[in-house]
């Protein structure tokens, strides 16, 4: 043991480069690092500069090198295919390098990128790793996402092939995804030359001659792929997260740091040993999937869970618990509203019952902030610590947690705990100094980010620059509010931009506002996040019709919630739009967002002093009560 959080943190305080020094010899270079940080070129700072590596031979190579083999790496359970299949690290290595030699053999190197737009299926986990061996650039879209947003994802990092699916499986409901692909590739400004698609049973697509090619004919005659080394500070991949307008931003990680971090984290954070079963309860589209179904516990030689299925209803809210004993899984990590989706089917816990769970040590709840009641629910039925830890996709792993692998702070239910080594973490008032313990700022981490965290955005050093180092000079502006108690725990509250989470995935409500706005008869609108019992926050819309517009307010308000499915896709979860005669605004014209969703959420405001008529907040009173807002 290294020692106590705060033992370790101090260390890393003191000697920051000595510290990821250190960290970094328990990965493998092909050649060592000049300079452990290059801070040459301020505020864009490098890790492991000089450094060579490659993330596939990290993940997978490595431990077949050093007896693992046999080790199953990835175990893939399947509820909705009725599948469960081991892929040991051999096997896995195989598979990878296989498909490295199908992408080389479509002429993609070393800086291309590779879009994949997969459902939760093995192939997906190859893809990503196949293209880490070949030093090709990643770019997973969750398969939640329409056309419209995959194809603006398509048009910015101009991929030469996109790897993908002919469905996916939503319960019970097979989701076309070649559909989707298609009209995204019609959509988008660049075009792939070439697509590989994985043809499931339950759907198979019709492929597009010339363009579509099947993903196990091509494996079929693949020559496999040695791994490609890559310097530390080459992209591994961009990860596409919403931002405040409509473009989402494309987060580029690092090869070498983000070795080195998830390594650590796994060990000290998450608290597992290699060998040990791991599972992220997450998708591979997401930040989540990234670093901890896949190259974290791989990184660490763990045994990582591909799950396709839901927490309830694939079949029942037991799914988890079954996953849990059926594979040995010590550390669990989720989101609170997958606990809350399984505590409304099964307040009692009778199906955590049917299960052993005696292997099971730690749960790990992250993606959203985590109610009292649901962190506790888990701890009682389950009898293992619930840990809330808090971080980004733009950061890659934990900020702040309570790190199981070094010993265990005192849980206070609804406060992630303390900063984690790395992550110099304050609070700020608006004049840019720091505020006293208690009390509310905006959370910023003083710079250099630590190893693992965005160096910058895709093609966008300056948006980067701009989005996140502007508005306190010398921090990272994490744009998430709170406070640290006089413990030093870090309390989480709210965003201080216009993301929302719905269901632990992140929506920007500017984004759906773009929507709204491009239909024809709307003169204005507001989409604000409103809490959820279930998902902790939902969109709902308020509109604002042009003078004369003919269509009922009830038809537009139907094609509204259908255009923003199609545009952004179901995972938005935007299923109400209601026309209001007018929008609370400040006199210089900012809609009152803040004040819409308190009203909505039954919170206590005040008449803010700059609004252009208070009346207008009756009217949204009234508009919400119809709603049934707020739900008491
Ligand atoms: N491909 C296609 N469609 C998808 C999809 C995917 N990968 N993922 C979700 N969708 C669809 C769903 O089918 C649903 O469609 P519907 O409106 O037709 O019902 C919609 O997007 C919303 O999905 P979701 O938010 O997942 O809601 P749900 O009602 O299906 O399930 C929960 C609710 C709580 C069970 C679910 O949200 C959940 O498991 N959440 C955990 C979140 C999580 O793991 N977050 C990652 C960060 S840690
Ligand atoms: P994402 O980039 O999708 O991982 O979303 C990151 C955002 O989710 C953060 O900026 C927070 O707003 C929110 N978030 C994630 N984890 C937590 C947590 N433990 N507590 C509160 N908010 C969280």
């Amino acid at each position: 043991m290294p020692g106590t959080q705060d033992q370790v943190y101090a260390r890393w305080r003191n000697e920051p480069e000595r510290f990821w020094a250190e960290a970094a010899d328990s990965v493998h270079w092909y050649r060592r690092w000049n300079r452990v940080l290059d801070a040459s070129r301020p505020p864009y700072y490098r890790w492991f500069s000089g450094g060579v590596v490659n993330t596939c031979y990290n993940a997978l190579d490595r431990h077949v090198a050093s007896g693992r083999g046999d080790q199953p790496a990835l175990i893939y359970d399947s509820p909705v295919t009725q599948t469960i299949t081991c892929f040991t690290y051999r096997a896995l290595l195989e598979q990878v390098s296989r498909f490295a030699g199908v992408l080389k053999g479509q002429g993609v190197g070393k800086g291309d990128r590779v879009i994949i737009y997969m459902p939760m299926v093995p192939e997906a986990a190859v893809a990503m790793l196949a293209c880490a061996r070949i030093g090709a650039i990643h770019s997973v879209v969750f398969g939640g996402f329409a056309s419209h947003e995959l194809a603006a994802r398509i048009s910015h990092a101009a991929p030469k092939v996109i790897v993908s699916a002919s469905c996916g499986i939503e319960g019970n409901r097979v989701v076309p995804y070649k559909l989707l692909l298609d009209k995204a590739i019609e959509l988008a400004a660049a075009k792939p030359s070439r697509c590989i698609m994985l043809q499931r049973p339950q759907e198979r697509a019709s492929l597009v001659p010339g363009r579509d090619a099947d993903w196990s004919e091509l494996m079929a005659g693949a020559q496999p792929a040695e791994c490609v080394p890559v310097e530390a500070t080459d992209p591994l991949y961009i990860l596409y997260t919403s931002g405040t307008t409509g473009m989402p931003k494309g987060v580029v990680r690092d090869n070498g740091g983000h070795l080195v971090a998830l390594t650590w984290s796994m060990k000290y954070i998450f608290g597992v040993e290699p060998g040990e079963v791991y599972w992220a309860a997450s998708d591979l589209g997401w930040v989540v999937g990234h670093s901890y179904i896949l190259y974290g516990p791989l990184f660490n030689g763990n045994t990582t869970i591909l799950y396709e299925g839901k927490p309830v209803g694939t079949p029942d809210p037991g799914a988890f618990w079954r996953v849990i004993s059926q594979h040995g899984v010590r550390v669990q990590f989720t989101a609170p509203t997958a606990i809350r989706a399984i505590k409304r089917d099964d307040p009692g816990g009778e199906h955590v019952r049917r299960y052993d769970l005696s292997r099971f040590r730690t749960l790990f709840l992250a993606g959203e902030r985590c109610d009292s009641d649901t962190l506790g629910w888990a701890e009682q039925r389950l009898g293992v610590p619930v840990i809330d830890h808090w971080w980004q996709t733009e950061t890659g792993w934990p900020i702040a947690a309570n790190c199981l692998g070094l010993g265990m702070l005192p849980v206070k239910p609804g406060s992630c705990a303390r900063a984690v080594p790395g992550y110099d973490v304050r609070v700020l008032g608006p004049d840019g100094s720091e505020v006293p313990a208690g009390q509310t700022g905006s959370i910023v981490i003083k710079l250099p980010l630590p190893p693992g965290c965005l160096p910058t955005l895709w093609n966008n050093d300056a948006g980067f620059v701009q989005s996140y180092l502007s508005a306190y000079p010398g921090y990272y502006l994490t744009a998430d509010a709170g406070y640290k108690d006089a413990d030093g725990y870090l309390w989480v509250m709210s965003r201080t931009d216009d993301i929302i989470n719905v269901a632990g995935h992140r929506l920007s409500t500017g984004a759906m506002e773009e929507v709204l706005a491009s239909h024809p008869d709307v003169a204005e609108c507001a989409v604000v996040g409103v809490a959820d019992a279930l998902k902790g926050e939902i969109p709902l819309g308020f509109i604002v019709l042009k003078a004369g517009v003919r269509h009922a307010p009830e038809a537009v308000a139907h094609d509204l919630v259908a255009m923003v499915r199609e545009r952004i896709g179901p995972v938005a979860c935007f299923k109400t739009a209601t026309v209001v005669p007018r929008l609370p605004k400040t006199r210089s014209g900012k809609v009152l967002r803040g004040t819409i969703k308190k009203i909505a959420d039954g919170i206590e405001y005040r008449v803010p002093p700059t609004i252009d008529d208070p009346v207008i907040l009756d009217e949204i009173t009234a508009a919400l009560a119809t709603l049934g807002y707020p739900h008491r």
